[in-house]
């Protein structure tokens, strides 16, 4: 079968559709047996994902288990300040530390430039996964948005309020923008070759938009994600690539994120002021329910998914996902009992 015949396309082309296509964010990982046991072979999760055959094996995971309607490209959003030397390791119980974070303007003007060939293993596991899935089912790439990678290197581990990255732009606001446009630039490369190794559909995950204001959301998040999708757009490799956008929990209205000019919105769970009949037509919709439903009972959780299908409903390119990634505390039987009743609706 043709991709662009795939439920997933056709609702990304904003077609009106009876069923909604059914992907999850962070549909690898954690929660699934079957990924802690490849996990474990590993003590570093990046080796993990430095292997094309088992960055394969574990795409194909959720898609066997639960029969989804796009795979996602199994590796993480830091490969990029990885691949610009930052040391990016995964330590346990602690999330992501880039030992060589930026500390100063200098180190942004004598970071080394990004060479997308360094990332080979990525292109080489987009082709393993292409090749292993079924033929009508999409692949999504992705790379982390700009500002969300600036926000991990200048921060130098994940934090709650990104404190010493916040201050850093504001004391340094022109190294900042030097680095945000380097950084937008190797997503652009990345994601060029991502393409031609196979990737159907990109997203762009703004993961820390929501420690921006909103005076401070376009300046050093949003209008960088906008040259990225133009670049995207203009060039013939990858101008056909539908282009998702998910930020979390932005302090802006729906128009700004429609402005980037991103083919689909993948809203968050609290996004439920989104103006659907602003965005009709404009772009398709991918959302939201809050991941923390499937700790709840089959009866709330039946009723939360309906709220939204509900809401949905008549929506032209409507895709069903969560408003975050899965985390580790849900059980594989809660998201196989949410697959089926958007599939039954
Ligand atoms: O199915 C999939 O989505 C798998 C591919 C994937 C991973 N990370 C694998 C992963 C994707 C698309 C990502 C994106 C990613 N990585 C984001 C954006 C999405 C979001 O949640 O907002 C972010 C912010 C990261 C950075 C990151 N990676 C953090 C903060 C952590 C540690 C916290 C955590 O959840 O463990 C990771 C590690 C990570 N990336 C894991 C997986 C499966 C878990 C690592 C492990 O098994 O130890």
């Amino acid at each position: 079968m043709n991709i662009s015949k795939s439920l997933f396309i056709k609702a990304l082309n904003k077609e009106k559709l009876t069923t909604p296509p059914i992907w999850y964010m962070r549909q690898a990982g954690r929660y699934m047996p079957e990924y802690r046991n490849i996990r474990k072979k590993f003590k570093n999760f990046l080796d993990m994902c430095k292997n094309p055959e088992v960055c394969c094996e574990l795409a194909l995971q959720p898609i066997n288990a639960f029969n989804l309607d796009a795979a996602i490209l199994f590796s993480d959003i830091l490969t990029i300040p990885d691949a610009f030397g930052l040391g990016v390791e995964f330590i346990e119980n602690e999330g992501p530390v880039l030992n060589n974070s930026i500390k100063t303007a200098n180190d942004i003007n004598n970071l080394i430039p990004f060479n997308p060939d360094e990332l080979n293993y990525v292109y080489k596991a987009v082709t393993n996964i292409k090749n292993a899935l079924p033929s009508n089912i999409p692949l999504i790439g992705f790379c982390g948005s700009p500002w969300t990678l600036a926000a991990y290197s200048l921060e130098g581990r994940s934090s709650k309020n990104f404190d010493k990255t916040i201050a850093f732009i504001n004391n340094n606001e022109k190294e900042a923008h030097l680095f945000l446009s380097k950084l937008t630039d190797a997503c652009f490369l990345y994601l060029r070759k991502q393409v031609q190794a196979g990737i159907d559909v990109i997203q762009i995950f703004d993961s820390w938009a929501n420690i921006l204001n909103a005076d401070e959301i376009n300046n050093f998040s949003f209008n960088y994600i906008k040259s990225l999708i133009v670049a995207l757009k203009q060039d013939p490799v990858t101008s056909n690539t539908p282009i998702i956008l998910f930020a979390r929990d932005p302090k802006c209205n729906a128009n700004t994120l429609i402005k980037t000019s991103a083919d689909c919105i993948s809203l968050y769970w609290s996004a439920n002021n989104f103006d659907l009949k602003y965005a009709r037509d404009k772009v398709a919709l991918q959302g939201n329910l809050d991941p923390k439903i499937l700790l709840q009972s089959n009866e709330i959780i039946r009723s939360e998914t309906k709220a939204i299908l509900d809401k949905f409903k008549n929506f032209p390119g409507y895709i069903f996902n969560l408003g975050h990634g899965l985390t580790p505390d849900i059980s594989p039987e809660k998201v196989k009992y949410l697959t089926e009743l958007v599939r039954e609706y």
